[in-house]
């Protein structure tokens, strides 16, 4: 089976890890740790060895391999990095997202590499480590892709400067699974011969932790709080019992290279060491090197963006035309570059462009001056605006097309060309200025809100098309006193109306650490909240045969006019999709897949009543297996599945030859089926056991939309 391409850049989590100080104890303990390390094992003044973040990102891994859709049978944790920004509290909640950041191709007999980064923040969310896993897929490769850049680290050719032996003992992968790896391979003696080893293995994880506390012993003693980055490769299995050797190369100040060896075989376990440490430095937000263009940046909002942005060390392009607040006047150079002027003094570097975006020759001119001044753009904040407010008898057509064409075209104009540039470097962040007044309407606004909701509408196509690009397309509904608002907001609440309020999160969405795309935020005062276009399960009325008549339809107001069960989507194809498919399943439509008022199984038996209407029939051409299910407990029972010819049945009972049978409990197969425990997470533990073709049993993803 193939693995899924179209899964690079899709995002995982958050996937939350509850821990207390006992927890960190119990890892501690699980990599080695005792009496010589009591800052460790005791909760007096307890500190956390910095490798404990695995546990954290242990589930996530297994999320990397679901939405990869690799084959389990050939998955091997290759490479792990840990890159540290703040220490690890003894104890919280460890809340992890990230993404497949690249899917590499090794060659047929080699495998693939599914490469999975994150972020882990405490619940406050202060970030603490960011995660880099490499999954070795062996029998993934050879679907012509890239390779993966070599990546070896040199050992320098004399003894190490340190190295450290340790006895782990035979029993220590029972004390370390406890801290969260439960697969099998480390317990279960006959599974560990059916996949090939004498006995169960160490976890390549446990030695690493091993390593990690010798690492710290000889290069920070009692500063855990110093690791900086930890990085290593995985290069062979080490059965419990067998002593290990880590070999210690300091390389330059605040590196070292590492690898354990075991020193009763000296086959090399984990390879490619690299220790960073020192002062972790600040984890701010920074701009460095980056360059952004906001549009209208002369005052109000736009000047304070074009401050933070460059006091961050952002290159910025300082756009205003200086016309009157009705967008009238010829237009002066002043206010732009006044905001410069005030950049400059306090250290920052900023050009002042006086074009008007509302013109095809405006925005390139932007664009260009951007490009010939700093080389590039990164960063679009299209926020110039202008109003013509009058009721609507009173909107001539000349008012309507002024203010169109400065919010609406002129985002155009300007991101346009600037689109061309971040598409052609694969990075951008482009934020569109829209307004309550368009999210929700407001008196005497008609041309304002008409435009403002335009250019959401812009976003949403442009997340798409940018996506491929990483070029995130967000949209901000500020609230803020500026000349725009002066007469519409109370004027004594103009002191707690500062755009500086408003600037964080839109420097946020301008940074390389938003992931999220296509995403409209209210901000204001300090309040934030996202806006969202939310569509209700609504019914249906009518069929193949006949369409409903307007009395139908008034009979049913109430239900199509329902938020109930609303849902956000991502694209049309994504509505066209669920409303075909309430077309050909209305009673489903209505409630759709579950069995309670929360969405959620509470029944094995609804499972299957839902199977045939979840069917895919377009992923099950060529497709011909049987898929047993044998659940047990109270609620449990026996069902097949059998799929022929792109058609679906579903049966209760046993089949005489199914092409695979999975056998579950009650509980955890309907955590599965309502998405809290992933499947590759209930294999691994062992919840979840595949008899029969374990690899056609990776089509039932595809081919059923629960
Ligand atoms: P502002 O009037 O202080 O800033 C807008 C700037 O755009 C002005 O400096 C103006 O000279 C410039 N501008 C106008 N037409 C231009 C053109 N054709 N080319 C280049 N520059 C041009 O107003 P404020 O409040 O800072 O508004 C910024 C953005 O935020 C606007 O898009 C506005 O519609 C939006 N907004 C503001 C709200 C608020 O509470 N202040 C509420 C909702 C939306």
């Amino acid at each position: 089976m193939a693995l899924n391409l179209e899964a690079v850049g899709q995002k995982i989590g958050p996937v939350k890890k509850d821990y207390r100080w006992k927890d960190v104890i119990l890892y501690a303990l699980g990599v080695g740790a005792g009496f010589d390390e009591l800052e460790f094992v005791y909760e007096k003044d307890l500190k956390v060895i910095p490798s404990f973040g695995i546990a954290a990102v242990f589930e996530f891994l297994s999320h990397i391999a679901q939405k990869a859709e690799v084959n389990y049978a050939g998955i091997l944790h290759g490479e792990q990095e840990l890159i540290y920004h703040s220490p690890i509290p003894t104890e919280g909640t460890m809340v992890t997202e990230g993404k497949i950041s690249d899917i590499f191709d090794m060659g047929k007999d080699k495998g693939a590499i599914v490469v999975g980064e994150s972020v882990t923040c405490d619940e406050k969310g202060r970030r603490l480590f960011t995660s880099v896993i490499r999954l070795f897929c062996r029998l993934d490769g050879g679907f012509g892709g890239k390779p993966a850049p070599a990546a070896k680290v040199e050992i320098p050719e004399r003894a190490p400067d340190f190295e450290d032996e340790a006895q782990p003992s035979q029993d220590q992968p029972l004390l370390y699974r406890l801290s969260g790896d439960v697969f099998q391979l480390h317990v279960d003696p006959e599974f560990a011969k059916m996949s090939g080893f004498e006995m169960p293995i160490m976890h390549g994880l446990c030695t690493h932790g091993y390593a990690c506390r010798s690492l710290i012993k000889n290069l920070v003693p009692g500063e855990p709080e110093r690791v900086h980055r930890l990085s290593c490769r995985f290069s062979r299995p080490l059965y419990p019992g067998d002593p290990i050797k880590t070999q210690i190369w300091k390389v330059e100040d605040g590196k070292a290279v590492w690898r354990t060896i075991n020193s009763k075989t000296g086959d090399v376990v984990i390879t490619n060491g690299v220790f960073e440490y020192g002062d972790i430095p600040k984890d701010e937000i920074r701009f460095d090197g980056k360059v952004a263009i906001i549009t209208g940046a002369g005052g109000g909002l736009g000047r304070v963006y074009a401050k933070d942005l460059a006091a961050r060390g952002a290159k910025v392009v300082v756009n205003d035309l200086g016309g009157a607040r009705d967008g009238s006047g010829g237009g002066s150079v002043t206010p732009a570059q006044k905001v410069v002027d005030e950049i400059v003094a306090e250290g920052g570097t900023a050009i002042a462009n006086y074009d008007n975006v509302a013109t095809s020759e405006g925005g390139e001119n932007i664009v260009k001056m951007a490009a010939d001044a700093f080389g590039t753009v990164d960063i679009l904040i299209n926020n110039a605006g202008i109003l013509r407010d009058k009721s609507f008898l009173k909107m001539d057509p000349e008012s309507w097309q002024a203010v169109l064409d400065v919010h609406l075209n002129g985002a155009y104009h300007v991101t346009r060309p600037a689109f061309a540039v971040m598409r052609e470097k694969g990075y951008g962040r482009i934020i569109n200025t829209t307004s309550a007044a368009g999210l929700y309407g407001n008196f005497g606004q008609t041309n304002y809100s008409a435009a403002k909701m335009g250019l959401v509408g812009l976003m949403n196509t442009l997340k798409i098309e940018g996506r491929k690009y990483n070029i995130k397309v967000n949209t901000i509904a500020p609230l803020a006193a500026s000349r725009l608002t002066e007469d519409i907001l109370p004027p004594d609440l103009f002191d707690k109306l500062k755009p500086e309020y408003v600037s964080p999160l839109v420097l946020f969405l301008c940074s390389d650490r938003c992931e999220v795309s296509g995403n409209i935020y209210n901000a204001g005062m300090g309040v934030f909240n996202r806006a969202a276009v939310v569509t209700g399960a609504g019914t249906v009325i009518g069929d193949a045969a006949s369409w409903p008549s307007v009395e139908d339809v008034s009979a049913a107001i109430d239900k199509i006019s329902s938020l109930k069960n609303g849902k956000e989507y991502e694209e049309l194809n994504a509505v066209v999709g669920d409303i075909i498919n309430a077309f050909s399943s209305p009673a489903k439509a209505e409630t759709p897949a579950a069995d309670d008022s929360a969405g959620k199984f509470t029944d094995v038996a609804a499972v299957f009543d839902a199977m045939t209407g979840a069917f895919q029939p377009d992923a099950a051409k060529g497709v011909n297996v049987v898929f047993q299910y044998d659940i047990s407990g109270d609620k449990g029972g026996n069902w097949f599945c059998e799929i022929a010819d792109g058609t679906c049945s579903v049966s209760a009972g046993t089949h005489d030859k199914p092409t695979c049978t999975l056998s579950m409990s009650d509980t955890d197969f309907l955590a599965m089926m309502n998405g809290e425990l992933p499947a590759m997470q209930a294999y691994t533990a062992g919840k979840l056991k595949i008899g029969g073709d374990i690899m056609k049993s990776q089509l039932i993803e595809k081919l059923f939309k629960l």
